[in-house]
Order: C-alpha cells, then structure tokens, then sequence
C-alpha cells in the first residue's frame, strides 16, 4: 500500500493514510511525507498506537530531535518523560493533573497563545510531532494557522513594510504577556531573546510565509509600541479563519507541523481531568537572521 494524503481544509492540512508509522519507514516513504509537509504543512495520522520510543524514532525521519533544554522552568527532577519527549500534559510526574497554582502549570498555559515552537531559539524547530495519549473530554483542541496563505493575502504595501524587519522572540515576551514577570537570574540568561526574520522563504518550496509568535516582542530599529501593533495587527490577520483548521483530538491520533509555516494554539480545556500529550520536535539547520552582535 502507498502513502496517499487527502486535504482536509481549503488551503492546507492532509491526513495521512496507507502508512504504518510505528514500523522503520522505506526512504521513499519518508519522501512522500516530507513532500507532504511541504506542501500541506500539517499532516494528521489517525489511530496510530505510538511507545514514545517509535514516535522518536518516526521523528527521526526527518532530521535529528531538537535538544529541549532552554525551553521550560520544569526542573530536570521534575519532569515525567524521558529526554526527547516534551511533555505538553498537564500532569505532574506522579501523573495527576496539576495544582491551579503550579508556576510550571502556569508556563504552560502560554502553549495557549498562538505560537510557533521554539521561535524563542536561535535555530528555531523545523517540525513538531504530537501525539494524544489521554484526551481530555472538554476542550483542548489544537488550532493551526497558514502563515503562508496569511502571507499571501496581505496587500502590497504592507508586505514592502515588512520585508526586511527583524524581530525578537524570548518566552519572556509570551509569558509576560498573560503577567508572568518574575524569572531568576538563570532563566533570563535562558531566555535571552534571539533574531528572526518576519518574513520567511521556504527552503524547498521558495514560498514566503510570515514569522509570527507570541514570543515575539519586539522589532530591531522600531519603537517598541509601535511593533507590537504590528505584531498584533499581522497575528490578526493571520487567524481569521479562513486561514485556521482546528483539530478536534481523538485518542491516538498523531499531528505533525511544519513550524516554519505555521502557528498553533491549544484551546482551553477542563484541567480536573488529565490531557496526556507528547511532544517531539524536530530541529531546524539554520537561523533566519542575523544573531545579535556581542557587546
Ligand atoms: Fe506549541
């Protein structure tokens, strides 16, 4: 049987059939896939029983897995999941969900924002990989936006105005917009805020796509009240709905996204009952702009 991919929204998603994910792929197997993403920049694999195991080693595939340190407060002794996972549950490491004021909860809610996974980092992520083990029974979708399609229906004008800008992305900036604002001298260190460009080109496919994320914060040579209008004014842009596919999870599904020409966001959910989902990251090979100058 051969990989085949259906479109299931008007200007992208695929679901994936006529592929056995949990087994070692042929190369013209993960080639079909690649394509896929290039093309569909989200792919949905439903009814896909995955050990966190396979689902590393299917994320493989596709380029090594990002190294997650920098990415959270959870401390090392606090984590639930092995090295590789990224656990995006709202569980504690003893498996229950976590208390309303746990700082580390509170992080996480920001996965709640419209994002793009680890802008925040020099060399951002390429692909994410996130598989439902426990779905929650109220809410908790997960929302994809086309910044490639956003891009394109922006007028002339605005795209001439944002060619060549820079922003600066640091979980700082996401987190401080829901009011966390105290962080140690370690995690601001952590969070220093890294470079990217606004506007992206695709490396395989030369299509152009807006940068966006709650990360970012700030424009390089613009006041900082006047980006983040823009910034804001862009995100608007970019989610209406016509560019929007939301993902209503059913348990063993798994989705997987092209960071470089999307944004997501978790919707709300009822956080009494556990929402178990695992998280890789497939690394990206390069910045996309220029790092910012040692002092
Ligand atoms: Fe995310």
């Amino acid at each position: 049987m051969s990989v085949s991919i259906r479109q299931i929204h008007p200007v992208f998603v695929g679901e994936v059939s006529g592929i056995d994910i949990a087994r070692p792929l042929a190369p013209d197997e993960v080639a079909a896939i690649e394509a896929g993403m290039d093309r569909y920049a989200v792919l949905v694999f439903r009814d896909r029983r995955l050990t966190d195991e396979r689902q590393m080693a299917f994320s493989r595939n596709f380029g090594p897995l990002e190294d997650a340190r920098g990415g959270n407060i959870t401390r090392p002794e606090d984590r639930r999941l092995e090295v590789g996972m990224n656990d995006v549950s709202n569980l504690d490491k003893t498996g229950r969900p976590m208390d309303r004021a746990s700082r580390q909860r509170l992080f996480n809610l920001g996965n709640m924002l419209w994002h793009s996974d680890s802008s925040f980092r020099a060399i951002p992520a390429k692909y994410s990989l996130l598989s439902a083990r426990i779905v929650n029974p109220i809410g908790g979708n997960t929302e994809y936006a086309d910044m490639r399609a956003a891009y394109d229906a922006l007028d002339a004008g605005t795209k001439a105005l944002i060619e060549d800008l820079v922003c600066e992305h640091s979980l700082m900036y996401s987190r401080g917009s829901l009011g966390m604002l105290d962080y140690s001298e370690e995690e601001r260190a952590m969070f220093r805020p890294v470079r990217q460009r606004l506007v992206r080109t695709h490396p395989v496919t030369g299509r152009r796509s807006l940068y966006l994320s709650s990360h970012a914060g700030a424009i390089v040579g613009v006041p900082t009240p006047e980006a983040r209008i823009l910034l804001r004014d862009l995100t608007e842009h970019a989610t209406q709905r016509m560019f929007v596919y939301v993902h209503a999870w059913r348990p063993r599904d798994l989705v997987m996204w092209d960071n470089r020409q999307t944004m997501h966001r978790v919707r709300r959910y009822d956080e009494s009952h556990p929402r178990d989902m695992r998280r890789t990251t497939v690394a990206g090979d390069a910045p996309t702009a220029a790092p910012v100058e040692a002092a």
